[in-house]
């Protein structure tokens, strides 16, 4: 596709020439006289390049330069000045409003091109970096219409804006970063800083220097000073991971700033103060670290204000249908592919699956599932310890009523016909599995080996939800 480039100018003869160069090197071009012409015709147009004339009869060329600059629009267009005789004051004034480039007339070919080449690659670029962006911003979406993560999303709306301390627990690969930058993204300094520190990627020898900077000459190897992370996370938001793994000396650092906003440089005498909102986060029980003297307890109590846990997956499969058809199309779309499908068997068996390591795993598996199988993803292209492990839960189920011990059976019950008999029976049955999974259908029926749909089903015949959990009737 050719780049539109959008001549404004009130000299006919500027237009006519500045056309038949740049229709000769390949462009589509479009002209205008007047401010108010270009500003009305903009959208029409969708320029990628306009070149605007300083001195123009009604608005001027400046005062349309930022008007454009206000729309604000995505499809703006990069915008080179043309003037007759600029004074610096134009070009500051221009520069100011966004303008890319000033050319100055009489136009020459060779600087004409110049310019809109620059500028078409700086537009390229920008576009591309913004696709990054927004696919960034997506990977770090949560997903998730669970009761659990409901309720979690719920209470990350609530502290979010507070600037209060969080401490977010919950097994590894749970979400626990992601839940961090909510907050931050959230709240009232979300254009601040957000810095996060992997408390257990550092040397320990390393870490107050890292979370507090150094003076020149603080150990060996301290050859200039060094602003800390904490100095960089000033006025935001510093997450501090894996805070369980931290040792008890830079703890003891950590508590003094979220007592009083003071620390040190490591071999500094001066006392810096920051404002800085702590979000924290571990894989580990840090009461029970406490307890064994692993981290201090005062400590614990400081971050631990609000504390936010994130749910193993196995606890919300229902969600597990949902990421799996996002990480399909993330992964598909960040390898250039076309947006691949999965068969309704292979999306059971992942829902019935225990996922160890979380949602980071399960991404994991969509990813290479996405890379290795073909147009539509089967039960065969799964990883054989997930299938094994479903199948084995599965036999498990079936297997089960072998072992069964005789059952008493009240006079009530022995009175019943067999089909109230057996429609009773079923309705508690199924009544005690939804209670023991929390009334999450996708487990309940891998578990009782029914597909999900028939599940709804037979709950819909028994009478059978979670506000009337069937008492018979
Ligand atoms: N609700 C979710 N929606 C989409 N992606 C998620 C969700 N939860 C986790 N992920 C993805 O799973 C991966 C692991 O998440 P994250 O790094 O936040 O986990 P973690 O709890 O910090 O794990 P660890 O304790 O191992 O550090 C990331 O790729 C993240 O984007
Ligand atoms: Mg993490």
């Amino acid at each position: 596709m050719s780049s539109t480039i959008f001549i404004v100018d009130d000299e006919k003869n500027i237009r006519r020439t500045v056309r038949m160069v740049l229709e000769g090197e390949g462009f589509t071009v479009e002209e205008a006289s007047s401010g108010e012409e270009a500003l009305a015709r903009l959208p029409e147009v969708a320029a990628d390049v306009l070149l605007l004339d300083v001195q123009l009869p009604g608005i001027s060329g400046l005062d349309t330069l930022e008007r454009i600059a206000k729309l604000k629009s995505e499809s703006q267009p990069t915008i080179i000045m043309i003037s007759g005789h600029a004074t610096l004051a134009d070009a500051v004034r221009a520069t100011k409003a966004g303008a890319y480039d000033l050319i100055e007339k009489p136009l020459d070919r060779e600087r004409l091109m110049v310019a809109l080449r620059n500028a078409l690659e700086r537009r390229a670029m920008a576009r591309e970096v913004e696709g990054l962006r927004a696919m960034a911003e997506e990977r770090s979406e949560m997903v998730g219409q669970s009761a659990a993560m409901l309720a979690l999303k719920a209470q990350i709306a609530k502290v979010a804006p507070t600037r209060t301390r969080v401490l977010i627990t919950g097994e590894s690969g749970t979400g626990k970063e992601l839940i961090a930058k909510a907050i931050h993204r959230q709240s009232a300094l979300a254009a601040k800083p957000y810095v996060k520190v992997n408390c257990a990627a550092i040397p320990k020898e390393l870490i107050e220097s890292e979370l507090f900077g150094h003076e020149r000459g603080a150990f060996t190897g301290a050859t200039a000073r060094k602003r800390g992370l904490f100095e960089m996370a000033d006025g935001g938001t510093i997450f501090l991971d894996e805070i369980g793994d931290m040792n008890l000396s830079a703890q003891a650092k950590v508590l003094r700033v979220l007592q009083s906003g003071e620390f040190s440089r490591v071999g500094g005498e001066q006392v810096l103060k920051v404002e800085v909102r702590v979000v924290a986060a571990t894989n580990r029980d840090l009461q029970a670290a406490a307890a064994a003297g692993e981290f201090r307890e005062d400590l614990y109590f400081r971050l631990n204000v609000v504390p936010l846990r994130a749910p193993p997956l196995r606890d919300r499969a229902d969600d597990i249908p949902i990421l799996a058809a996002a990480f399909i199309e993330l992964a598909c779309r960040e390898n250039g592919m076309k947006v691949k499908t999965i068969s309704a068997e292979a999306l059971a068996v992942l829902a019935a699956y225990s996922w160890p390591g979380n949602v980071r795993e399960l991404r994991n598996e969509i990813e290479r599932l996405v890379i290795l199988s073909e147009e539509s993803i089967g039960v065969g292209d799964l990883r054989e310890e997930i299938v094994a492990e479903v199948a084995r839960r599965r036999r498990d189920a079936e297997a089960a009523p072998a072992e069964l011990p005789r059952v008493e059976l009240p006079a009530e019950a022995r009175a019943l016909p067999l089909r109230e008999f057996r429609d009773h029976m079923e309705r508690e049955y199924i009544r005690i599995k939804l209670d023991e999974n929390g009334w999450n259908i996708s487990r309940t029926a891998a578990l009782l080996g029914i597909e999900r749909t028939n599940l709804h089903k037979k709950m819909r015949a028994l009478g059978l939800s979670r506000d009337n959990q069937g008492s018979a009737p």
